[in-house]
């Protein structure tokens, strides 16, 4: 199984690109299930409907979002209502927004998809390890494939996060600083972590 997970969509240039390439991107190597970070697609803060549509039409399967979810009021409702776009898990319980998604993959798998945000550098929020640890015995035992978007400042946060779910789950991808880091590896018991 193919997956893929999208950093950050910043602003109509973030968005293009998404619509110019995913599609053949996703024929190309055959993948099977599309993540996104979609914080920043409104003018680079936030995600309105509209966004949320493009994204979705352009074959991002499962949205997540981070520290600038609520940018955009009118998201709250799709928030609310829609399957595949998750808020970070560690927001409070009465934050609209549903802190697990489980997405069907183009091959029929279904998919958990958990977002988390950082303490480090940020502004106050729960802690992730408590709620990912929720959210994992929360997820049904044949959900075997699952995604996890840690929205986080620090590296050094990100890599704790990563060893906490070493073998846990399928990956823990880094989001939120714009810039990508050199230290993807495998962890031990498989993970995807970068
Ligand atoms: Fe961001
Ligand atoms: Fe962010």
């Amino acid at each position: 199984m193919r997956l893929l997970h999208i950093g950050d969509i910043v602003g109509k240039p973030g968005r293009r690109a998404v619509t110019d390439a995913l599609r053949g991107l996703v024929e190309e190597q055959r993948i099977d299930f599309v993540v996104a970070n979609a914080e920043n697609s409104a003018a680079g803060s936030g995600l309105t409907p509209a966004n949320y549509n493009e994204l979705i039409g352009a074959g991002v399967n499962c949205i997540t979002l981070g520290d600038h979810i609520y940018r955009r009021r009118e998201i709250i409702p799709l928030l609310c209502n829609a399957n595949n776009i998750v808020k970070p898990a560690n927001f409070p319980a009465d934050a609209p927004g549903r802190t697990s998604a489980i997405v069907e993959a183009r091959n029929g798998v279904r998919v958990g998809v958990i977002s988390l945000l950082g303490r480090v550098f940020m502004r106050p929020v729960n802690c992730p390890w408590e709620a990912v640890d929720r959210e994992l015995a929360g997820l049904p035992a044949e959900v075997r494939v699952v995604m996890v978007d840690f929205h986080a400042e620090a590296t050094s946060d990100m890599q704790l996060m990563g060893r906490h779910l070493a073998g846990k789950v399928t990956s823990v991808l880094g989001t939120h600083t714009h810039v990508a880091t050199a230290d993807e590896q495998i962890l031990p018991g498989g993970t995807a972590f970068q």
